[in-house]
């Protein structure tokens, strides 16, 4: 084998020269320049009305968005030529400006690379037509086979009505990709203005989508087709708004105020998050967890079972610098289900909520936590669940509503799930809620108690009635005989120590401890790996 240095080559000068149709080498240099110079002064730096229309309303444009996303510099654009090649008389005076609205390329969030692609709404609307959707799918395509989060900016009014079925063929390309790269890739949305018609199914099909109040709204059909469909009379807001995603619908996992903070959250969710399924979540320094002691999270939880308390406190108590990043904080808010990281560990956080619905689980809260779960589980993010749970809600509303497919997703997603798994028990677990709030028998690796528990098929006084209801109705002291009962009752089955001597639980901890207790079982459960059995895909109920 010979190695060919540069200076052994055929000399290279006046290559081209003489051959009809091509260009000698450097004298193509100056059109490039000139295309370029033009480029950049109508697409980056022009500043069209419908620019100054976008400040107005509060918005930024394509470019200063990916400014606020990436770091800087380090955007590499793809596809900035491209324009579309439709003889339709588009609106604006049948033009065909180049990047045919959306800027697309690759970047990094604090050194790490992402794919990105972001609509310009000062382009046809930011609305869709077979070019615009032709660089989002080569945007897709390079993020999946580099195996690198993708992150796209929306802000359009959906297919773009003047290219017809072209324009539907390009939003049925977006989502055969968003589904193929789903759980291979993270996949963001961002929605940062209207998000209309078929649009909205890429920010539903993505891990996560982030909104902004006031700017952003998202729907499938805008509210003219709605008053005159169904006579009903609602503005773009009040239809699908930031709110109404995140309190209502759960569409929208976080909502923020202005796109700088939400922009910024896109970065810290980057930060906790692996490129792909096949790498490990970033990892960052110990924090020395295992000795660490938590006085407050003994005073935090009352002794009562029922009295309320913000599991969000035990949380902060529980995962490094006290920082967590919440999903769906204002929907379903009787679940909590968070991004955080314990002893530099990144893990997934599902905890029930005292302070709503007493912490019972319903059909909601049960959809919320699920995709979460299998989200964590999809990108190798250890699960810790903190029970506290008083069992599913009861009530027609909930039997009508189908709480048995709904909680059935959630049981679904834990017992499929393969990464770490603890279970936390921090006061009471009660029925089906207690199986479902990943117990021992639904897959955990290990369960942990606080002394306190109450660990039962129900509570107490209700299980006494059901017992001993003949009893209880021949008896001429039946107030006696009932408490007596409960208190035998409370003895025998409801403590902790119960479920550790049967092994359901693993320890009973102190809850000063609960910290070097989960970051211990993180440690010891790092080499966990299970291979699920070969099959085309589970029947998940959906
Ligand atoms: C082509 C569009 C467009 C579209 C907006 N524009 N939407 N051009 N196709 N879908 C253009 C406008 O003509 C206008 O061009 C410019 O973008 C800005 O729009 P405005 O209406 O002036 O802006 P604004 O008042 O802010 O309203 C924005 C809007 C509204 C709410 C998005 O434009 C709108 O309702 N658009 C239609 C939304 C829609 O119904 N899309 C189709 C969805 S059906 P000029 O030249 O005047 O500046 C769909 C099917 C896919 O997507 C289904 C797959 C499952």
């Amino acid at each position: 084998m010979s190695v060919t240095s540069v200076r052994a080559l055929p000399e290279l000068r006046g290559r081209g020269e003489g051959t009809p149709g091509l260009r000698p080498g450097r004298e193509a240099m100056p059109e490039l320049r000139e295309r370029r110079r033009e480029l950049h002064s109508r697409i980056v730096e022009g500043r069209s009305e419908a620019v100054d229309r976008q400040h107005e309303l509060g918005k930024r444009t394509a470019r200063e968005r990916l400014g606020l996303l990436l770091d800087e510099g380090s955007f590499t654009e793809i596809e900035m030529y491209r324009r579309h090649r439709h003889a339709h008389g588009l609106k604006a005076n049948g033009t065909r400006p180049h990047t045919d609205g959306v800027v697309a390329g690759s970047g990094t969030i604090e050194g790490r690379r992402v794919f990105v692609y972001a609509q310009d709404f000062a382009i046809f609307g930011g609305s869709l037509g077979e070019a615009h959707a032709a660089k989002i799918h080569k945007t897709m395509d390079l993020a999946l086979s580099t195996g690198c989060p993708l992150i796209g900016l929306n802000d359009g009014g959906g297919a773009r009505i003047q290219e017809g079925v072209v324009a539907l063929d390009g939003y049925g390309g977006i989502f055969r990709r968003n589904v193929a790269a789903s759980g291979v890739i993270p996949q963001i949305s961002v929605v940062l203005g209207p998000c209309a018609g078929g649009a909205a199914y890429s920010p539903a099909l993505c891990d996560f989508t982030f909104m902004v109040t006031g700017t952003a709204q998202m729907y499938l059909t805008g509210p003219d087709v709605v008053a005159a469909v169904t006579g009903e009379q609602v503005t773009h807001e009040e239809l699908g708004g930031a709110d109404v995603h995140g309190e209502r619908s759960g569409v929208a996992t976080f909502v923020y105020d202005d796109e700088e903070s939400c922009l910024a959250d896109v970065r810290y969710l980057i930060s906790m998050l692996p490129a792909n399924n096949l790498d490990p979540p970033p990892g960052a320094p110990s924090r020395g967890a295992t000795a660490d002691e938590r006085p407050r999270l003994a005073e935090i939880v009352p002794h009562e079972p029922n009295k309320p308390y913000d599991m969000r406190w035990v949380v902060a108590e529980l995962v490094d610098d006290g920082e967590f990043l919440e999903l769906h904080e204002n929907w379903a808010r009787n679940v909590i289900c968070a991004l955080a990281r314990i002893d530099g560990d990144v893990v997934g956080i599902v905890g029930n909520q005292p302070t709503v619905l007493a912490g019972a689980l319903d059909s909601a809260a049960s959809q919320k936590a699920a995709r979460f779960v299998r989200f964590c589980d999809a990108f190798g993010i250890s699960l810790v669940t903190l029970v506290d749970v008083p069992g599913f809600l009861p009530g027609t509303d909930q039997e009508y509503g189908g709480i048995i497919r709904h909680g059935a997703k959630l049981m679904y997603a834990y017992c499929e799930a393969t990464v770490p798994r603890i279970q936390v028990i921090v006061r009471k677990a009660y029925g089906g809620a207690y199986i479902v709030m990943d117990s021992r028998s639904i897959g955990a690796d290990l369960s942990l108690a606080w002394p306190t528990n109450e660990i039962a098929v129900m509570g107490a006084e209700a299980a006494v009635n059901v017992i001993f209801r003949k009893e209880l109705a021949t008896t001429s002291d039946s107030d006696r005989l009932r408490s007596e009962l409960v208190c035998e009752y409370v003895d025998k089955l409801v403590h902790p120590y119960y479920a550790a001597e049967l092994g359901l639980v693993d320890d009973v901890i102190d809850p000063v401890h609960t910290r070097s207790a989960i970051a211990s079982g993180l440690a010891m459960l790092r080499g966990k790996r299970k291979a699920p059995p070969h099959r085309k895909h589970g029947n998940v109920p959906l």
